[in-house]
């Protein structure tokens, strides 16, 4: 198709972003910025730039290099090692279901994904580059730059278009179809079992998960303590609003595709989803500071016997989308 069209003429093809339809009436429609419409030449470059090494200051990684489609563009490590091998402070997210997420990184810093993408590109431990040297490289580049053209109507590269283009190939990162999915919103009864099915119970009653990871997009979207520690390392969303009551609390993230993305926790502390469990059944720690409102009153935990921790983590696993980790359209163009 962009082939047929005249070199000259700009003229974006719209977008829609493909999502079952229970979604809307279950989560909302997606928060789609005025000012960067999605288009199919939009993604396209965006898919381009997202698994480009230029972005890096050696050539050597891409944003794909912590964010892996195997993975649910999450990456397997506690944390990330960036260019020159310096290690980072935090786990790397998953990237899924952003368009309806409200706040981005861990403590929750950045309000919109254009803004976010700005972030890895000059971060010393991530790809430690500079804007001027990354548009250099690709204004050099011809090929490119007609895509800038076709997406935006620009043969001038600026990094403001750069995270555009990111931005709208993130927010087709769609991730809901998973056997719990047809379970619960297509009335498939048997694409659980009775274990995954005792699983989602718990998750719902006992375990109190559903107050925080709320269905169904697994996160509430709010900044929580979970009880990990009595003196934390990390301020979390202190960091950012230095308010104490803020101090040592996290986004909570979505449990979508959690068997993708061992380990767990803002710090990669925990390797499985048995490790995960068990703090909640009994590793709370009841004197972590700011301990969420959900958790106070339960002592050391949620006290699950060792058939219902495992039934919990047979239903996490039913989370899984694998059409997602092998959908073609995500993959490296390249
Ligand atoms: C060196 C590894 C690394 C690279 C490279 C990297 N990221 Fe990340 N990403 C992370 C880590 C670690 C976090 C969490 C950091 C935090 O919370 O402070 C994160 C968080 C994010 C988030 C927030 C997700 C959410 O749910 O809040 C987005 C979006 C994201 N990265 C996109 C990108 C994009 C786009 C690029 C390329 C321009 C990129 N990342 C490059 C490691 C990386
Ligand atoms: C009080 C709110 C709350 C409750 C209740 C809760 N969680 Fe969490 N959960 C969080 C927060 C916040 C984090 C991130 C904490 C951090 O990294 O510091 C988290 C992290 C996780 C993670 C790791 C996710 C990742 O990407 O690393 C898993 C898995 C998880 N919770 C499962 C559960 C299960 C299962 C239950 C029920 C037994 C549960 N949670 C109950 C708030 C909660």
């Amino acid at each position: 198709m962009a082939c047929s069209k005249d070199s000259q003429s700009f003229e974006p093809t719209p977008l829609n972003l493909s999502y079952p339809s229970w979604v809307e009436q279950y989560v909302g429609k997606p928060h789609l910025p005025a000012d960067n419409p999605l288009t199919v030449e939009g993604f396209e470059l965006g898919r381009r730039l997202f698994y480009d090494t230029r972005l890096s200051a050696d050539g050597s990684m891409s944003c794909a290099s912590c964010h892996q489609q195997q993975y649910s563009f999450d990456d397997n490590r506690a944390f990330s090692i960036g260019v020159d091998g310096t290690v980072g402070k935090r786990n790397a997210m998953p990237l899924i279901n952003l368009a309806w997420s409200k706040s981005f990184f861990w403590d929750g810093r950045r309000p919109s994904l254009e803004l976010q993408a700005h972030d890895p590109v000059v971060s010393p431990s991530e790809l430690k580059n500079t804007w001027p040297q990354v548009v250099a490289r690709l204004q050099a580049d011809p090929e490119i730059v007609e895509r800038f053209f076709r997406a935006f109507g620009s043969r001038s590269i600026d990094s403001t278009l750069i995270v555009k283009a990111i931005a709208q190939f993130e927010r087709t990162l769609i991730s809901f179809n998973s056997r719990y999915d047809r379970y619960v919103y297509q009335n498939d009864t048997l694409a659980l079992t009775e274990q995954e099915r005792r699983g989602y119970q718990i998750f719902l009653n006992e375990g109190l998960c559903n107050h925080c990871h709320t269905e169904p997009l697994f996160t509430d979207q709010a900044f929580r303590n979970n009880g990990l520690d009595a003196v934390p390392a990390d301020a979390g969303r202190g960091g950012v609003t230095g308010n104490p009551a803020d101090f040592g609390t996290f986004k909570v993230p979505t449990l979508r595709n959690i068997a993708l993305t061992a380990p767990y926790m803002h710090d990669g502390r925990f390797q499985t989803l048995e490790e995960v469990v068990q703090h909640y059944s009994d590793g709370i720690v009841p004197h972590s500071p700011n301990l969420d409102v959900h958790l106070q009153g339960v002592g050391t935990g949620v006290a699950l016997t060792a058939q219902q921790q495992a039934d919990l983590v047979a239903f996490l696993r039913a989370l899984t989308d694998s059409t997602f980790i092998s959908n073609t359209a995500f993959q490296n163009p390249y």
